[in-house]
């Protein structure tokens, strides 16, 4: 079987081993990929979205993995031409993509379906912004759009909600697009993933997310910098909950609204004094639960998806490891306001953990920096107190100059 996954962080290299270690032996193929990538699948090179296609088809491709969110909404959309080609896709097609690139198009789906969320209102200025609010903080801004996990602003007070509308109406950091101004939610977060085939569904390994730059869920949001992920991580009754309220609905509602889904859906929720509601759809894995998530599961997962993306359900190929997997992210220097590439990174032979390698290259010097997120250190363990010490002790022989990581992870919010 011939696959090929399309992405280039450290979510695509622990899909790509994952999918390699598959009992059928696949061969892998990425794109764009990353050199880390490279050392268990063969880059395709091409010059870009079309040629990548046409690629696949020339090369028999037997099935197409997304991995990050972009390719799903780029132009006609990664599922869309595959399935013009004949090729199957695991990840959905542009329509439903929405899910994650329009978080307007989620709200609307998640009240039309009764789906617990935050109340919000979407605007387009600042001043409609300045008017939903209504001097009612905390507040919550999301701009609608993608924005790599820095397009939300939870805001204490006033002085914060200006500074995210000047960036998002003045400055246009992310490009045009409206905001919404949601309800803020208190409690804790879980990161739910579905695999999810037409109108059926099989439920992951649940995972925690870190998404603040620092100790104590201080500072800025990042794409992640860090997660935990364990099937004991969550209760059977909460899952039950989850399932009920949110998962089951979400996959009828899809049925319903006429948007097919084959692939990967990520549920963000908040566990809130009046149950689990979303905060977030994202149509793939998350970065970086993927990471930890990944060395727990057992079976088949080329076979999965390969059969997923036919419409073929089968979750018996697939299963997770009792245990606790921890992940910590080394980011460089400056992220996420911006990043640094090129520095040397020390320690990589020393770790004894997995490695997976979000923004990285490889030169005449070694492995080199290259990106806002640099390196996921992965280590699981029978316990959580065996698999988080693990994988900071194995971190902390990681360096770079600048490097930063935060030292709770696997211990806040636990
Ligand atoms: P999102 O990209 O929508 O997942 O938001 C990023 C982060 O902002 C989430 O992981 C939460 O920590 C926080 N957040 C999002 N929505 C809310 C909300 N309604 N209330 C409180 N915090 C939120
Ligand atoms: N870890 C957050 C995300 O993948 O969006």
């Amino acid at each position: 079987m011939k696959i090929a996954v399309i992405g280039k962080g450290g979510r695509e290299q622990a899909l790509v081993e994952t999918l390699a270690a598959s009992p059928g032996k696949p061969e892998i193929y990425t794109y764009p990929g990353s050199d880390a990538i490279c050392l268990t699948a063969t880059k395709i090179e091409v010059a870009g979205f079309d040629e990548l296609i046409a690629w696949m088809v020339d090369n028999k491709v037997d099935l197409c993995v997304a991995g990050e969110e972009s390719y799903l909404v780029y132009g006609d959309g990664l599922a869309n031409r595959c399935a013009a080609v004949g090729i199957p896709c695991w990840g959905p097609r542009k329509e439903s993509a929405q899910l994650e690139a329009s978080k307007e198009f989620a709200k609307e789906f998640l009240m039309r379906h009764s789906i617990p969320t935050g109340l919000a209102t979407a605007v387009d200025s600042y001043e409609g912004a300045k008017a939903a609010i209504a001097g009612k903080y905390p507040t919550v801004l999301k701009f609608d759009g993608l924005a790599a996990g820095k397009g939300v602003a939870v805001c204490p007070d006033e002085a914060a909600a200006e500074e995210f509308l000047q960036e998002v109406f003045v400055q246009k950091r992310f490009g045009e697009g409206r905001v919404l101004v949601e309800e803020f939610l208190t409690g804790p977060e879980i990161s739910i993933f579905g695999a999810i085939c037409d109108d059926k569904y099989l439920i992951l390994c649940p995972a925690r997310d870190y998404k603040r730059l620092q100790d104590g869920d201080a500072g800025p949001n990042t794409g992640g910098m860090g997660a935990v992920a364990s099937r004991r991580l969550a209760s059977p009754e909460l899952l039950r909950e989850i399932e009920e309220k949110i998962v089951a609905p979400t996959v009828q509602g899809l049925q319903q609204d006429g948007l097919p889904y084959r692939g990967f859906l990520y549920f963000g929720l908040m566990l809130t004094p009046d149950g689990p509601k979303v905060i977030e759809y994202n149509c793939r894995f998350g970065d970086p639960e993927c990471e930890a998530v990944m060395p727990l599961l057992r079976g088949d997962l080329a076979g999965f998806c390969m059969a997923g993306a036919c419409g073929e359900f089968k979750p018996e190929l697939i299963s997770f490891d009792e245990g606790w997997s921890v992940c910590c992210i080394l980011a460089s220097a400056g992220y996420p306001a911006g990043s640094h590439s090129g520095d040397v990174i020390s320690g990589l032979d020393a770790c004894g953990a997995r490695v997976f390698h979000c923004g990285t290259k490889k030169t005449d010097a070694g492995w080199v920096s290259n990106g806002g997120r640099v390196l996921a250190i992965v280590a699981q363990g029978a316990t959580l107190d065996e698999a988080r010490t693990r994988a900071h002790a194995e971190a902390a022989k990681v360096d770079f100059p600048g490097s930063q990581r935060r030292s709770d992870i696997g211990y806040k919010n636990m």
